[in-house]
């Protein structure tokens, strides 16, 4: 292959939508035998945002999208292709991107959901990078979205206290000749964890039944102690990995934008990597867990809170169900 005919990408517009509700550590007390102080010790969260009831996951990747595409100094006739990341899309088929083609006026292109959990938005941009290199779209709308407390069991004090609803989007586009963009993307799953973290009703293992429903099976199940000594080892050999591949060092990051998963396993990794925390992105006191969404709402809020200068490296890094992990490090 003639490399040199490769198109760079870059993230051209970005935008973020939460619902307006708020689900406080004072709501969640007086939901299950908990308190504030141990959900904001244990996980850093305060406070997470919850969908109307009238809103489902591509009303919320919409608003993200609308303001994605304005960023870019798009149109929705000018995106080539839509890839929804999610794992709470509005119904098993057909996909939410696809209501997102049509609610949003694009023409018709491809538009398809990505299930890669809490990786599903790198995932989604290191296929859009792809895309893109091959000179077969110039614009591609990545999105990730969620509506998590709808899948959410709020009688499980173990999960119900992590998850919230939130979208974030991002438009990728064709760098121009030594203009910054993605470098390095690289996406990654293991089979073998699978259970750790999983919606076990409702799809065809175990179809939607009053048994089911009996045994609270339509929502998260998790083994959090497991997930979260997986998660900090991940992020670190994630983020070495592509330094690595780069030539590049842990001095040369400007902003870590991780995963939101909880506070301490973000503040493990940055003492690990010996990298300041005033170097990583958090907002997860904010918002909880949004899955696909955190990081993309996160890159916003970095952008939009002047955190993200051009020329600076940044690095995307995430782990979730799956078990899938990502990274992608791209100059701004
Ligand atoms: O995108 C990936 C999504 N998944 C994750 O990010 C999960 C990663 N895991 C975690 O964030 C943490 O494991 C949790 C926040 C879920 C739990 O924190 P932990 O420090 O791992 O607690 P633990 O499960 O080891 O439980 C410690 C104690 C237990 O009591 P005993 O057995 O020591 O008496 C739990 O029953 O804390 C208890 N506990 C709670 N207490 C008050 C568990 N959940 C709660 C709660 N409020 N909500």
């Amino acid at each position: 292959m003639d490399l040199d005919s490769l198109r760079s990408a870059r993230i051209a517009g970005t935008g973020r939508y939460l619902p307006e509700k708020r689900l406080t550590n004072q709501d969640v007390e007086k939901m299950v035998d908990t308190n504030d102080e141990w959900i904001r010790q244990r996980t850093g969260i305060m406070e997470r945002r919850i969908a109307a009831p009238e809103q489902a996951t591509s009303d919320l990747a919409h608003e993200a999208a609308r303001i994605a595409i304005a960023d870019a100094g798009l149109e929705p006739k000018d995106i080539d292709q839509i890839i929804v990341a999610t794992v709470t899309a509005d119904t098993v088929f057909p996909s939410t991107a696809c209501r997102l083609q049509f609610s949003l006026g694009c023409r018709e292109i491809p538009a398809f959901d990505l299930g890669a959990a809490c990786s599903g938005f790198i995932y989604a941009l290191a296929i859009a990078r792809t895309g893109i290199a091959a000179g077969s779209f110039d614009n591609v709308l990545v999105i990730g979205a969620e509506t998590l407390s709808r899948i959410v069991d709020y009688e499980d004090r173990g999960t119900c206290i992590l998850f919230g609803d939130g979208a974030g989007a991002a438009v990728l586009s064709v760098a121009g000749d030594g203009e910054p963009g993605i470098i390095d993307t690289h996406f990654a799953a293991d089979g073998s964890g699978a259970d750790l973290m999983i919606l076990p009703g409702g799809g065809s293992r175990i179809p939607a039944s009053h048994e089911m429903v009996n045994q609270r099976l339509q929502y998260i199940r998790m083994e959090g102690r497991s997930v979260y000594r997986q998660a900090i080892s991940k992020i670190v050999m994630l983020v070495e990995e592509s330094l690595k591949r780069c030539h590049l060092t842990r001095d040369d990051i400007d902003l870590i934008i991780p995963h939101q998963m909880n506070a301490r396993i973000i503040q493990s990794a940055a003492d690990r990597l010996n990298i300041p925390m005033e170097k990583l992105f958090v907002n997860i006191d904010r918002y909880g867990n949004t899955s696909a969404a955190t990081i993309p709402i996160a890159i916003d809020e970095a952008k939009r809170e002047g955190r993200l200068k051009k020329g600076d490296l940044v690095c995307l890094v995430t782990f979730g169900g799956g078990m899938t992990w990502a990274s992608a490090l791209l100059r701004w």
